[in-house]
Parts: C-alpha cells; structure tokens; sequence
C-alpha cells in the first residue's frame, strides 16, 4: 500500500509497448505473493518521455520499467542513478523514492544472474569470451563480463565502427574482431554470446561456424522468440551447453519488483511456463 491507501502502481514505458512482456512477469508476480498492485503498459513517445518520468511523484507510480526507445531519455531525467546506469547511460528501472527518480540497469544483472542459475559454476574469468553485436544489449552484456572478471572480450559486430565504439569506452579487456572472423575468433573461448537480432522471429537465422569452439563452452543466445534458436540448435547437437534469452528478461524484472513491491521475488519454472504462454 502507498500513501494514499491505493494499490501500489507500477509498470513499463516504451515505444511500441505491446509487445512486452514485463506485464505478464509481474502480474504473475503480484498474484502469487497476494500483493496490491498493479503492473500496466504505458506507450510513451520518445518526445513525451522526459515529461513523463517527470510526473511520476505526482501521479503517486512507485516506479517503471523502460524499454526501447526510452532508456537513454531515462536515464538523463532521472534525479540520482547507480553505476549500472552510469556505466551504461541508459535506464531500464526507475524507483520513485519521496518525489525523488532513482534509475538503475538491470540488464547485466539479469544477464549474469541467468548464466549462474543455468550454468552453476560458471566463470568469467576462466578464458575468452565472444559477443557477437554491439547494440543496446552488448552494452550491458559485455558491461557485465568485464565486471565478473573476464579477461578477454572479442566483440563482433556486422557495423565495425560500433565494436570499434564499444571497445574504446569499456577499455581493456574489450577488443574489436572483424564479423568476418566471428568463426575464427570462438578459438579457445568459454562463452559465446549473440546479442545481435539475428536469428530473432523475422530475421536471418545467425550464420557462424562452431567448428572452433570448445565443447565445453556456452552458447547462450539472448534472442527469445523463438526461444530455440538455429543457434543453440546446433549448439546442442554438437554438445556445447546452450541457454536461452528468457532467463535474462525474467531476471532484469527481479529489482524492480523488489523496490516497488517490498517482495523479493522468484525466477522458476512456473513463471517461465506463464510467459512461455505467450509466444
Ligand atoms: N533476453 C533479453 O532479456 C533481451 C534483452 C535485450 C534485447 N534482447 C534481444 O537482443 C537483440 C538485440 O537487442 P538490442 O536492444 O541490442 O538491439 P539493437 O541495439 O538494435 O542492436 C541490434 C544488433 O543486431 C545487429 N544486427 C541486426 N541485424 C543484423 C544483420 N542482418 N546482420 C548482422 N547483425 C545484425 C546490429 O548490428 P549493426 O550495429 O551492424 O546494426 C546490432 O549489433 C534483439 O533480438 C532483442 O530482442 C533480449
């Protein structure tokens, strides 16, 4: 309960918003911990935004997810940020504590929570590592590896001068390959990650030969519709673990529920079975 002795509201902005899927994660999680609230989409235009995270204290919202366009607006509106969202420059949670923004980014978190969970054990820090794109996503992603330690970061992106970009401002052990030696540079690595949109529903299927990369390594796509990819496919088939993108949108949902809702919540399988209803 808020101040006002309504429920708690909460919920996600974005630019096309139909689509997320955030509603169905929280409101499975509202109606599991018996909580009063609600979690609602709100299509805010990029143009609308800064006014938008303005208003929250006053509309008496405990907080929203931001998604694409709106994170980069976010996180230069907010009042106070972590260094998640520093690091990053974009916001994917805001937190309305007494009339104050507070923005975080929880997509690296989300990202290393589900590798830990799906790969118990699993280092960073035990050899190369290779992230195919350097979008939004890559940001956080490779934000992360460096943060756990990894010591040798091979980004490959279809547009080099955004590897290149990336690769400049995360500093060492961040380094450009050219996407032409995507394959070549698997050689010896313990994790590799796409980031890019390929392989998404709608999009070329990711062509890259496995031929060079350790057995052991992880394939994880963080592409989720579909949630089997041609590339954790044929991850699989040669016996290389592989994991899907789901895990990473449930988990970056976690601190946002926890600050709004006063719950920490859980990422299990019913959770991924309801939002799985959705595909
Ligand atoms: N699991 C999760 O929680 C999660 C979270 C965020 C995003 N995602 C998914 O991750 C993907 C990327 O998201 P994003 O926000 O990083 O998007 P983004 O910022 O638009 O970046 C897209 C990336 O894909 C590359 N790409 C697009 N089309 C390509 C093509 N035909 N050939 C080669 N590369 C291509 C782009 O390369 P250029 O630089 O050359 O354009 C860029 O690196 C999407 O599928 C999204 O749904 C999943």
């Amino acid at each position: 309960m808020n101040f006002s002795g309504a429920a708690i509201v909460a919920g996600v902005c974005g630019w096309p918003i139909k689509h997320s899927r955030s509603p169905r994660i929280h409101n499975f999680w509202l109606k599991k911990y018996g909580i009063d609230g609600v979690y609602v989409p709100f299509a805010i235009s990029p143009d609308r935004a800064a006014d938008a995270f303005r208003a929250l204290p006053d509309l008496d919202i405990a907080g929203l997810n931001v998604t694409v366009p709106n994170k980069e607006e976010a996180f230069r509106a907010m009042h106070e940020t972590d260094r998640w969202a520093q690091r990053l420059k974009a916001v994917n949670t805001i937190v309305v504590r007494d009339g104050v923004l507070f923005g975080t980014n929880t997509d690296a978190f989300g990202f290393l929570e589900s590798l830990r969970r799906s790969r118990p054990g699993w280092r960073a820090d035990k050899g190369p590592v290779v992230v195919l794109g350097a979008g939004g996503a890559a940001r956080a992603i490779v934000a992360g590896l460096q943060d756990e330690g990894a010591p040798d970061i091979r980004i490959a992106n279809r547009t080099a001068e955004r590897a290149q970009a990336l690769a400049s401002e995360f500093g060492d052990p961040v380094r450009p390959v050219g996407w032409e030696d995507r394959a070549d540079a698997l050689d010896g690595s313990v994790l590799l990650v796409n980031t890019s949109s390929l392989g998404m529903e709608g999009q070329p299927p990711l062509d890259i030969a496995l031929d060079a990369l350790p057995v052991e390594a992880v394939v994880y796509d963080i592409v989720y519709v579909p949630l089997e990819t041609p590339l954790l496919a044929a991850a699989r088939a040669r016996g290389n673990p592989a994991v899907d993108g789901l895990g990473m949108l449930l988990h970056q949902a976690r601190p946002g529920f926890r600050d709004w809702f006063g719950t920490e919540p859980e990422v299990d399988e019913a959770l991924r079975d309801h939002v799985l209803g959705t595909f």
